[in-house]
């Protein structure tokens, strides 16, 4: 045998908040690799709300977790032996694999670390992985953002809201965060210059007004990673032409029903609103350009991003909670 390791898997389908019915460990034994594939020693792994997603059986950008497979998720690592053209042990590579110690790959859709990479390691799964050009190609192309427009962004601590929220200010838009506790709101405004906060759990059932006051020139963008509640104050709130970028929608995600709503949907009509679902995979040959362009910022110093970063394969559902109680401070990684 040539190795064996440890993977999580979809036992059955979650209900709500995924437990650990849900998904369960197993051992794998790998005996040999066939001609074209390669085995890789993950270093990290990346915990993302979309994961939640791919759980249920909907029909989505991705198809869903087959019931038996490995979660799926984005790793980096080092390839540890290759019987694939492209790929040589001791590789640093960075790919979709999944929760597992090691991922047999067949190459698709794996990439190498620069061999001059000067970063960490995980950045390749935070600031130049999804999350980074998430926000880089949500704020450069999709939002159409200018000079002086209102963005008002969501989950705004969090790994893609942190980074785009600073992307904006530096297109000189007046940036609003909305964040669920009040140390990410001061972290939002003393280190990373938004103009204005809202914790949106202390003022919850007041949101409109919130939202109202921070932009007192209404909304040109919002930048929705979360729905619900917010996104309906938001629409209420937002100007003529304004463009609604809608990528993602955590507060539904551990949902057992159907979620109703946006409720105040008419402001779309009302307002000549544009709402553009974005997908960072639509962009996927431009992500080196993107990555380059937000490893330049983070030399300049015109960003800083903060990730967390939980050790130990056996922590990795009580990591993934973190997500959804917003107890994660930046973007959300496992260390093997
Ligand atoms: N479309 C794409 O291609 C794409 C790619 C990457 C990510 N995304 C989406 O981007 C969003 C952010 O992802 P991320 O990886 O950067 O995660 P993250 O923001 O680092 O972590 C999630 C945060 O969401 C907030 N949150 C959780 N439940 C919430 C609720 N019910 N209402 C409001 N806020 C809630 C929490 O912060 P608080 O403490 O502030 O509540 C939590 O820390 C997600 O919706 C994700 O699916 C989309």
């Amino acid at each position: 045998m040539l190795i064996q390791y440890k993977q999580y898997y979809l036992h059955q389908r979650p209900k709500g908040p995924t437990t650990d019915s849900d998904v369960k460990v197993r051992t794998v034994e790998v005996y040999s690799l066939a001609e074209g594939q390669l085995l890789i020693k993950n270093e990290y792994f990346s915990l993302d709300p979309a994961i939640r997603g791919w759980m249920d059986d909907v029909p989505s950008y991705m198809p869903p977790i087959v019931l038996g497979d490995v979660i799926r998720s984005s790793t980096v690592g080092t390839v540890v032996d290759s019987k694939h053209p492209d790929f040589s042990a001791g590789d640093m590579v960075y790919g979709l694999n999944g929760w597992e110690e090691y991922s047999l790959s067949d190459g698709y859709f794996l990439t190498k670390v620069p061999q001059d990479n000067q970063f960490p390691l995980h950045y390749y799964l935070s600031v130049f992985g999804a999350v980074g050009l998430t926000a880089y190609f949500g704020i450069h192309d999709t939002a159409e953002l200018k000079a002086g427009d209102t963005l008002l962004m969501s989950a705004a601590a969090g790994a893609v809201g942190s980074l785009g929220g600073q992307l904006a200010k530096n297109m000189g838009c007046h940036v609003v965060g909305m964040a669920g506790t009040d140390d990410k709101c001061q972290w939002l405004m003393d280190d990373l210059g938004f103009d204005a906060v809202i914790n949106y759990k202390t003022e919850s059932g007041n949101l409109s007004a919130a939202i109202a006051a921070a932009c007192p020139d209404g909304v040109d963008v919002y930048f929705d990673n979360v729905g619900g509640e917010i996104l309906d104050a938001a629409l209420l709130n937002i100007n003529s032409n304004a463009r609604i970028v809608f990528c993602g929608s955590i507060s539904t995600y551990n949902a057992s029903e159907p979620v109703p709503g946006p409720y105040n949907w008419w402001q779309v009509l009302a307002k000549s609103a544009v709402v553009k679902g974005f997908l960072v995979s639509n962009y996927f040959e431009q992500f080196e350009t993107g990555a380059g362009a937000l490893a330049q910022l983070l030399t300049e110093d015109k960003i800083q991003f903060k990730y967390e970063i939980v050790d130990g394969f056996d922590n990795t559902l009580t990591a993934f909670h973190k997500l959804f109680d917003g107890s994660n401070t930046g973007k959300l990684m496992l260390k093997v």
